[in-house]
């Protein structure tokens, strides 16, 4: 998967192409990232990429031409047809189904995207109406710049592309993955200032550790987050693994 990030910061993106699983991606050849500068298309000496807002009012707005230029240069690089993203509050709600779409698209084809990382009061809307062909929000608040919105996109999809996590099993058993939240984890110590690992762990039973996981799971989306589970459909068996988690409440 072909990645190309539209920021006036390059440099933030310098560490997660060095560290964790996005670096992980990259060195295994199932990801590419390449971060464009608009300053580097900005035509007058200072490299300005933001003007006044017509109409006044406060904040600053980044301007039409540098954006539309890094856009196009980003797109010449793509193997592939692009989806061009801006990064906004305004978009659609970013979750675990649009990374795993992303993710999956590019197993099936040529798959390349370009983030648009908006900076001040945001971009110039012909930007949007020209080149834009998607918006994704990360949530609904306000941050002061799409770099970190980029970063949270783009290692949401990192993990779900092959070879990118050290075990592949693993990103399976995550919550949403299934419609539900992942189950309590333990380590060692096995005893903690009188807090014991439950003691089915350490049983060495795999059916009855694999029963108990999912009784946590559907018992902590049901305390939690009681829209997941409205909408997926549970097998008889997960009905009871829930009643049994209501009743040991
Ligand atoms: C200060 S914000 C501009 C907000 C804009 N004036 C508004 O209220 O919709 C600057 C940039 O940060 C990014 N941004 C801020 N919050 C975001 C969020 N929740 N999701 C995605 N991008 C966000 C966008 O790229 C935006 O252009």
């Amino acid at each position: 998967m072909e990645i190309h990030v539209i920021s006036i910061f390059p440099e933030m993106f310098g560490l997660i192409a060095e560290q964790g699983v996005i670096s992980r991606a990259i060195k295994q050849g199932v990801l590419s990232l390449t971060i464009h500068n608009p300053r580097d298309f900005a035509d007058d000496k200072h490299s300005t990429v933001d003007g006044r807002p017509y109409g006044g009012g406060p904040g600053m707005v980044m301007m039409l031409e540098p954006l539309l230029k890094a856009i196009t240069a980003a797109r010449l690089a793509c193997d592939g047809e692009p989806t061009v993203i801006y990064l906004s509050p305004q978009g659609e709600k970013f979750n675990h189904q649009a990374a795993a779409r992303f993710a999956q698209d590019s197993l099936s084809q040529e798959s390349s995207l370009i983030l648009l990382a908006g900076r001040y009061e945001g971009v110039d809307e012909r930007v949007i109406t020209s080149m834009v062909d998607e918006e994704w929000s990360i949530g609904d608040y306000v941050l002061s710049g799409g770099e970190l919105p980029s970063m949270v996109m783009i290692d949401a999809i990192a993990r779900l592309l092959p070879n990118s996590l050290g075990n592949a099993e693993s990103a399976k058993q995550d919550s949403f993955v299934e419609g539900l939240l992942d189950c309590p984890q333990y380590s060692r110590p096995e005893q903690f200032e009188g807090q014991s690992v439950p003691g089915v762990l350490l049983s060495g039973d795999h059916q009855a550790i694999a029963d108990w996981r999912m009784m946590q799971s559907l018992g902590r989306t049901w305390l939690r987050r009681p829209d997941l589970l409205k909408k997926i459909e549970l097998t008889d068996k997960q009905v009871d693994l829930l009643e049994k988690f209501k009743r040991e409440l």
